[in-house]
């Protein structure tokens, strides 16, 4: 049985549809409705069409091998990534269109054509060479959402490194994981990003990452908030600006394998331990470069926002690859939506006149609380198209997107994919697609999606189930970064050579996809990808914390929220200080986005006889509802007084 993780029930009955304007139609990338059952007949070929569309060094001699479970795509093939984002954009009036409009929070604004991306990308990437990166090495990037990032990304694809970005909120401690997890010999951070006015201090989270013993040589560091001009370690630290100073403007582009790897990026898994997800060249850059042009019906005259931060896959994909590689403006903003009014991005869509907004849900969901005087402070008349990631949509918001925000005009595209997946896999093709309010609708061409039972079965029509895919699709990850036979388990192992999602989801009579949620136990916070084992693990590193369990209990606006249930040491009393050492050690472990919003306390948690938390009672009790069965509980009074005490309040 799946469950209703996100509580979005309701959207079965939800039956507004949305064909395509025939306005729409008529100049979308793609509008022929056979293209699916063509691609479907040959999905090999249906890549091998779109990739003619990439810069290739060597052509592929196969298009797809398929040893289940890994795949290796355009066998033989040569190209460079950086080369297909930027210099083939040079050969045309491209070179002088904007390839990155960069907002910083306090308004300071840069602008960069192709031709200056090319220049910056390949002075840094000369300036990584005489560091003595080398093709192969791991690069870590720690930087907030500043144009650095995209050229560091870049330049690393460039010269063959792989990059692993973290996210700037994460704290020290998951920085040193991840970089002795990668090995990687640098990183380049910055001094500091604005956020809500105030500095966040990334530097010194860096340092404190980099107590010895530490694989880090030196550090690249980029000067945004002149916060740690005293900060430089001698040796090891270098401004990006001096770096860069003298380095020639030229570097040619590293020809790269298809295979070889683009990048790693750490997500959350079941377990504690983030896995370092492996992306490789060729196939990662079709998939993001083809959605693109598709789902979002990239033109050339588009001004296209993801307000993704660079640091988790969206933004590597969507704001980064797929836009440079179909030689887009891409619109990067470096602060909060509420700075300094809560208009800014509606002040930052008629500034510049974007045409395609792509965000999350929980931001909709804010915007609606907000009100609708803020986006009607500004003329938003520029938006055709909007899009929605990294969580379910329900239909409430998508209708509000639609209606606020799109003027009852633009498309919404739902898209659903994950960090592992590269690029999306389920949405809408605007010009052909009827949409419906809260369902990603159909997978992408090419893409084979079922939603199956326990046993593997497909659940046909008006049924629940898990959602798998049962055939490679080129941007899929390759493996986890220093451990294939995790890679193998987690996502080949529940049903052999299909791909195990870890989501639910149901199919309507028309086959239409409506995502219900994670099936694991990983918890959706504002599309943050957190798992339940990470947070018990900060949660227990605490002297006073015995035992603790966690579950995402449903919350109107983030989709979901932490909540922890904690037993405390004989010696120790519950009080509220106790409450806000605990959040404060989480987010000091991990980082604030996975601070619990709320910490129960229990003398015991509840357990089956076996021992194995039962955390579905845990949501229960945090949600309010009528406890399900009960019947395998070690203990039924234990949950009884959970209930008791915190049940009924919610
Ligand atoms: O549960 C799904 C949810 O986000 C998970 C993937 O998270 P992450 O790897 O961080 O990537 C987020 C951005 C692609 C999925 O397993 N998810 C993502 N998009 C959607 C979604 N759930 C429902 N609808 C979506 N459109």
């Amino acid at each position: 049985m799946v469950e209703n993780v996100g509580g979005i029930e309701a959207l079965l009955q939800e039956d507004r549809r949305f064909p395509p304007s025939d306005e729409f139609r008529n100049q979308a990338n793609i509008s022929d409705p056979n293209v699916y059952e063509e691609a479907l007949r040959d999905p090999e070929g249906f890549w091998a069409k779109f990739a003619e569309e990439l810069d290739w060094i060597k052509k592929w001699d196969t298009v797809l091998e398929w040893d289940p479970p890994h795949a290796k795509w355009f066998v033989g093939g040569k190209l460079n990534v950086s080369y297909n984002c930027i210099d083939r954009h040079l050969k045309s009036a491209r070179r002088n269109k904007a390839a990155i409009i960069w907002e910083g929070e306090p308004g300071d604004r840069q602008v960069y054509t192709y031709r200056d991306l090319y220049r910056e990308v390949c002075k840094f990437a000369n300036g990584l060479k005489s560091l003595g990166v080398v093709k192969g090495d791991r690069v870590t990037i720690y930087l907030p959402m500043v144009p650095e990032l995209p050229i560091a990304m870049l330049a690393c694809a460039r010269i063959g490194a792989a990059h692993s970005v973290i996210f700037g909120g994460f704290s020290a401690e998951s920085i040193r994981d991840r970089i002795d997890d990668s090995q990687s010999k640098l990183l380049i951070t910055a001094d500091g990003g604005f956020r809500r006015g105030a500095i966040i201090p990334l530097k010194q989270n860096a340092d404190d990452a980099l107590v010895s013993p530490t694989p880090i040589e030196n550090v690249v560091v980029v000067r945004r908030t002149e916060s740690a001009d005293d900060k430089m370690v001698a040796g090891r630290d270098i401004w990006w600006h001096d770096l860069v100073a003298d380095q020639p403007m030229h570097c040619e582009p590293e020809p790269m394998d298809s295979e070889d790897m683009l990048y790693l990026l750490y997500t959350s898994g079941t377990t504690g331990k983030p896995k370092g997800i492996v992306h490789t060249t060729a196939g990662y850059l079709l998939g993001t470069y083809a959605t693109a042009k598709w789902v979002f019906d990239l033109k050339e005259e588009d001004v296209y926002w993801c307000t993704a931060d660079i640091g988790w896959v969206t933004g590597h994909s969507y704001i980064v690859y797929g836009p440079l590689a179909n030689g887009a403006t891409s619109v990067m903003y470096e602060g909060s939506p509420d700075y300094p009014d809560r208009d800014r991005f509606w002040a930052i869509v008629a500034k510049y006149g974007i045409s395609i907004v792509y965000t999350a849900p929980t931001a909709i969901r804010t915007f609606m609380r907000w009100g609708e005087e803020y986006p009607q402070r500004h003329d938003l008349t520029s938006i055709r198209l909007l899009g929605s990631v990294g969580e379910p949509i329900n239909p409430e918001a998508w209708m509000w997107y639609w209606k606020n925000i799109g003027l009852e005009k633009c498309p919404v595209v739902d898209t659903w994919w994950q960090t592992e997946t590269g690029q999306i896999l389920i949405a809408p093709l605007p010009g052909i697609t009827t949409l419906r309010p809260g369902s990603a609708t159909r997978p992408f061409p090419g893409i084979d999606a079922e939603v199956v039972d326990e046993a593997g079965n497909p659940v046909g029509p008006g049924g629940g189930g898990y959602l798998t895919i049962k055939k490679p699709w080129p941007g899929m990850l390759r493996t986890i970064y220093g451990d294939p036979d995790r890679y193998v388990e987690q996502y080949w192992s529940r049903y052999p050579d299909i791909y195990f999602t870890a989501d639910g989801a149901k199919i309507d009579e028309d086959g239409n996809f409506w995502l219900l949620g994670r099936v694991d136990d990983v918890i959706n916070v504002s599309a943050h990808r957190i798992s339940t084992m990470e947070v018990e693990s900060a949660l227990v590193d605490n002297p006073k914390v015995a035992e603790a369990a966690c579950i995402g209990r449903s919350d109107e606006i983030k989709g979901q929220a932490i909540v922890g249930f904690v037993t405390l040491k004989d010696n120790v009393t519950s009080s509220d200080e106790v409450i806000a050492e605990l959040k404060r050690h989480v987010a000091t472990k991990i980082g604030a986005m996975a601070r619990p919003d709320d910490i129960y306390f229990t003398a015991e948690l509840p357990k089956t006889r076996s021992g194995k938390i039962m955390r579905r009672l845990l949501r229960d009790v945090a949600e309010g509802r009528a406890l399900g069965d009960t019947t395998t509980l070690a203990d039924p009074a234990v949950v009884e007084a959970l209930k008791q005490q915190y049940g009924d309040d919610e």
